[in-house]
């Protein structure tokens, strides 16, 4: 019997040491420590053994149960670590790798250009002055000397609303009065920035919408050089200071006279080149001194006062500043042009 024990522990202490999962801890515990385990059973049969062999056999008994315990114990535990290590090893975070890169939002080119061309007018002392996208045919033609039919017109190819006399803002003109009707007879110094909408073939030059940038000034000796004083002290501050300038007569009902200004075509340096259109020179904007007729509608007694209006597209001068050569690539929100900014 004693023999037995002993080969019950060997065999026992094996299979434990072998034992690889807690499934096969369990199943190891039902097999040696169980109700019906071997070992249960000499302890059970104990009684029918000799009163002279029963001490020794007792004891062994007990001392074989204690250590299979205490082997459990000690095998449950270290795969319980096992486990744990393995867990922590499989959760390492390695604090050296480097950062993946957060992508950041940033302003649109169109939005950039603007905020500059407008940080550029308020040096010059013009203050911001936002006016409606949606216009009444009053303000976008009627008020700028353009009556019903005034073949003019046909220079803003308009989207009309279903509402009669309801348009989508040409340009940024109509904001003009909108001012002059508020200030009069207060001097006036403002820059208009604002979408505009134009019922037209969409092209590489030409959008449904842009953005245009009005100008005003209005005052009691405002004159045709202060006109082209600041449109130039603009056009060297934004293209440069050498940058060459000049101005061509053009016609707009609403001012009088009317101006065109080119800078220099920066790609040929005046020579000639496709970006130019072998001109030499490059369109910025349209200008005038403000018609009599328009001042008068405004509030402003043309006898008294004068003043100067541009209008500049600023998509159409970052294009130019950029060399950017298709304007569908402002509103196309393919982020491989918009990131370049
Ligand atoms: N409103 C004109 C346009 O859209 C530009 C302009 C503005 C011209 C002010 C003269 C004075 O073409």
């Amino acid at each position: 019997m004693l023999k037995r024990l002993d080969e019950l522990e060997r065999e026992g202490q094996r299979e434990l040491a072998e034992a690889r999962d807690e499934e096969a801890l369990q199943a190891w515990k039902v097999k040696y420590l169980g109700r019906s385990a071997e070992l249960g059973r000499v302890l059970d049969g104990l009684r029918s053994v000799s009163k002279e062999e029963r001490p020794a056999l007792g004891k062994r008994s007990n001392e074989v149960k204690r250590a299979f315990e205490t082997a459990l114990e000690a095998r449950l535990g270290s795969l319980a670590s096992a486990r744990l290590e393995h867990e922590l090893q499989r959760e390492r975070i390695d604090v050296t790798l480097p950062g993946r890169p957060l992508f950041r939002g940033r302003l649109h080119p169109a939005t950039q250009t603007l905020r500059q061309i407008l940080a550029i007018w308020a040096e010059m002392g013009f203050q911001v002055y936002r006016s409606r996208d949606v216009e009444t045919d009053a303000y976008n033609f009627e008020l700028l000397n353009m009556p019903a039919h005034h073949p003019a017109r046909d220079m803003w190819d308009t989207f009309y609303t279903t509402t009669p006399g309801v348009v989508l803002r040409t340009h940024t003109s109509p904001g003009q009065i909108h001012v002059m009707r508020e200030r009069a007879p207060e001097p006036i110094r403002v820059v208009l920035p604002g979408m505009c909408y134009r019922y037209e073939q969409v092209t590489a030059r030409a959008e449904i919408q842009f953005n245009q940038i009005e100008g005003l000034a209005v005052g009691r000796n405002i004159t045709f050089g202060d006109l082209k004083g600041t449109l130039t002290a603009f056009a060297r501050r934004y293209f440069g200071h050498d940058v060459r300038t000049r101005f061509r007569a053009a016609h707009f009902p609403f001012t009088e006279p009317s101006a065109e200004m080119d800078i220099e075509c920066f790609v040929c340096s005046g020579t000639g080149c496709p970006v130019c259109k072998h001109t030499g020179w490059l369109e910025i904007l349209g200008s005038g001194m403000v018609h009599p007729t328009v001042l008068a509608n405004g509030g402003y007694d043309p006898e008294e006062f004068s003043g100067f209006a541009f209008g500049m597209g600023s998509e159409r001068i970052s294009m130019l500043k950029h060399r950017i050569e298709d304007i569908r690539a402002f509103w196309a929100n393919d982020l491989r042009f918009l990131e370049q900014f």
